[in-house]
């Protein structure tokens, strides 16, 4: 019956390139998990190894061993249970939020940065792998958060450029932007308000630019491997052309030149079964 309806509505919706479709919750640890500890576990063991491997290349910490990275893993896999934000299309998914806390673990910042935090589950996620630090977290449009979830987070509608927050003398801080605002802008910011750990979502490489609807270009990829191509390029993003500019030559070695590691985090989906859109890099910067 509900399946008729469905096909009825959808034969007046489709006509004008719409169509109702039932919403399931992608897979994830808080609503699909191993209810056997000891097999808990062994993801547990495989999801730290990782971790361990990839944060260890840009993110050095002499504090993090094998037995805290473990625990943060378990840690993590719990809150995912509690997080009040459920569904988060658009936002982060459970590849983004495990490198996103993992880095915060490893990094222990005293001052956090996001730009970009929409429905606020990754902040939410900051705040836990962090309950001491600074957290400041900007959105031009804050309307889609429920300030109740959050204990210390600072949150500002506006743009963080025109807001002044810097790291000060001995403070160790991260910067998270996930704003779809160009990297290269992004990177000399946070560089020149003193952040020299950075994480940055939609690092897609030139020729994978297609895949977002507003990349942040030139993305972080395209600075460190050195594109050297036009400053212009033209894609389609869901039928709808983008003329997207590159910046120039120039100012992408520049830029690259302030950038000390970097690396794209390894997909987690392979080793976990859950999934999330996988483009997330790590920087340091001189
Ligand atoms: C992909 S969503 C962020 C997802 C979120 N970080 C998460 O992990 O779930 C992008 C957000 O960037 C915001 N945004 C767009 N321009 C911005 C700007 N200049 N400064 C800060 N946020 C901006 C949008 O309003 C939107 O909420």
């Amino acid at each position: 019956m509900k399946r008729q309806i469905s096909n009825l509505i959808n034969s007046g919706l489709n006509p004008i390139g719409l169509q109702l479709d039932r919403f399931r919750d992608p897979v994830d640890p808080g609503n699909s998990y191993m209810s056997d500890e000891r097999m808990r576990e062994s993801l547990v063991v495989q999801l730290a190894g990782l971790a361990m491997e990839e944060l260890a290349s840009v993110f050095k910490s002499g504090k993090t061993t094998e037995e805290s990275m473990k625990d943060d893993v378990r840690v993590f896999l719990e809150l995912f249970k509690e997080c009040p934000i459920g569904q988060n299309s658009g936002g982060s998914g459970f590849h983004n939020l495990f490198w996103i806390y993992m880095s915060a673990r490893v990094c222990r910042p005293d001052l956090i940065v996001e730009s970009g935090i929409w429905r606020g589950k990754a902040t939410w996620f900051l705040e836990r792998a962090c309950p001491d630090a600074e957290i400041h977290a900007f959105d031009i449009n804050l309307g889609y958060i429920d300030k109740r979830n959050y204990k210390r987070v600072k949150f500002v509608e506006s743009d963080w450029w025109s807001y002044g927050v810097s790291v000060e003398q001995g403070q160790s801080a991260l910067a998270f932007f996930d704003c779809h605002i160009s990297h290269m802008l992004r990177i000399s910011q946070a560089h020149e308000r003193g952040f020299t750990r950075v994480l940055l979502d939609d690092d897609l490489p030139v020729e994978k630019l297609y895949v977002d609807g507003s990349p942040p270009v030139p993305t972080a990829n395209m600075i460190v491997n050195g594109y050297s191509g036009d400053s212009k390029i033209e894609c389609v993003h869901r039928g709808n052309i983008m003329n997207l500019d590159l910046g120039t030559k120039g100012d992408r070695e520049t830029l690259a030149s302030l950038v000390d590691t970097y690396r794209t985090f390894a997909s987690v989906a392979e080793l976990s079964g859950y999934g999330g859109y996988t483009r997330l890099s790590a920087l340091t910067l001189l």
